[in-house]
């Protein structure tokens, strides 16, 4: 079998790649990655050879932007890929409030793109690796409800936006086009390789540093957190064994407030929590995310495997035996945007 995984030298992209290689030793696996900021070539070093790095055997990588229709179809004309996952995406909440033009293209444009030429070659399962934030957020004093995957789309931010945008272009591909093509809403991820500024890595990478660990506002916006391996095998058990045109939500029953988060971390890594900095909040800070996994449970058999305190602990001995990955990170273009996203946010307590 041939999987092209989109933005595969991503977080979450990158840990699917290592997951099937695991798994299906045998199969073919093709990497399309624009490499933009939150990209990394390195990452994959586990899937290529020392001699030719971008095509060892059973993986190619090419360097390209989804929403290049014609390097698109080119791709597909040379690989002939049986399934493609896309996870390629702008992913980060702060930078759509900045800046969500760049969103709207590759979330919404480019996966356009992918689904013109599923369409163009027949015959390719499509797979939109989705978030649980297109349902907006819950009130943190209502802990009985849940997102379902009939719950109404209702988003927060520019990336949620246009995330919720694309899904409803997959949804609508599905029905026009008869394309086989499933979604996955997942809650947020953790584990290796995830970039330095989100929270988990953030937050570890700082402490580490011994330098102030800003969290916005009051820091009790409720997150339900999964290890990323977790959701590598749901999208695995979905191409797999999905209804095609369906959605399932994936999430770990695991919500935990992001200060209690930020103090576990200072705990496992001995710093004190006066680290802690409270900062001005994100503008429309979604307070509450939490994902009813019930249809993937009962459909298809899927359960969350790792427990957080066991993941966690992997997590933070990771980002201590990969140095020279996050080093390089966070010496480039990283450090502008640090500046700019926490350099002018006001301490609040
Ligand atoms: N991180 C989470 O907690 C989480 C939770 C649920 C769903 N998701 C979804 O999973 C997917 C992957 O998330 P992630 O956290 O791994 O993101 P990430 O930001 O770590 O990786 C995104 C990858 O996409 C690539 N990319 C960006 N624009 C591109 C373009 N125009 N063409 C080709 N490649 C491009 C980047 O270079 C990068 O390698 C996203 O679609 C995201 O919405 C993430």
């Amino acid at each position: 079998m041939k999987w092209l995984v989109t933005g595969g030298a991503g977080f979450i992209g990158s840990n699917f790649l290592y997951y099937l290689r695991g798994q299906y030793p045998t199969d073919q696996l093709v990497c399309v990655d624009k490499l933009t900021y939150a990209g990394n070539l390195s990452t994959l070093k586990g899937l290529m050879s020392a001699e030719s790095p971008l095509s060892a055997p059973g993986f190619h990588f090419y360097q390209e932007n989804i929403c290049d229709r014609d390097r698109m179809f080119a791709v597909f004309e040379t690989e002939k890929p049986d399934v493609v996952v896309h996870f390629a995406a702008e992913s980060h909440v702060d930078r759509s409030i900045d800046a969500p033009d760049v969103f709207l293209k590759t979330n919404v444009l480019g996966t356009g793109v992918l689904l013109d030429a599923c369409r163009a070659f027949g015959g390719i399962r499509f797979h939109q690796v989705s978030t649980d934030e297109v349902y907006g957020d819950l009130p943190l004093d209502r802990p009985d409800l849940f997102f379902t995957e009939t719950t109404p789309l209702h988003t927060s931010s520019p990336y949620s936006a246009s995330k919720a945008g694309a899904d409803l272009l997959v949804q609508a591909y599905g029905r026009t086009y008869g394309l086989p093509v499933t979604i996955s809403r997942c809650s947020n991820n953790y584990g290796p390789y995830q970039f330095p500024e989100k929270l988990i890595p953030l937050m570890i990478i700082n402490a580490l540093n011994d330098r102030p660990l800003p969290v916005y506002g009051d820091g009790l916006n409720v997150r339900d957190w999964l290890y990323v391996w977790d959701h590598c095998r749901a999208i695995d058990l979905i191409v797999k064994h999905g209804t095609t045109g369906e959605t399932y939500n994936v999430g770990g029953h695991n919500e935990m407030r992001n200060i209690d988060i930020v103090r576990l971390i200072c705990r496992e890594l001995g710093k004190p929590e006066s680290l802690i900095s409270h900062v001005t909040d994100r503008k429309g800070h979604d307070r509450r995310y939490a994902i009813d996994p019930a249809k993937i449970g009962r459909e298809l058999g899927w359960q969350p495997e790792t427990a957080f305190r066991d993941g966690i602990a992997r997590t933070i001995r990771w980002y201590l035996d990969h140095q020279d990955w996050w080093q390089d990170i966070i010496s480039g273009e990283y450090r502008t945007y640090y500046a700019k996203m926490y350099g002018q946010r006001e301490e609040i307590r």
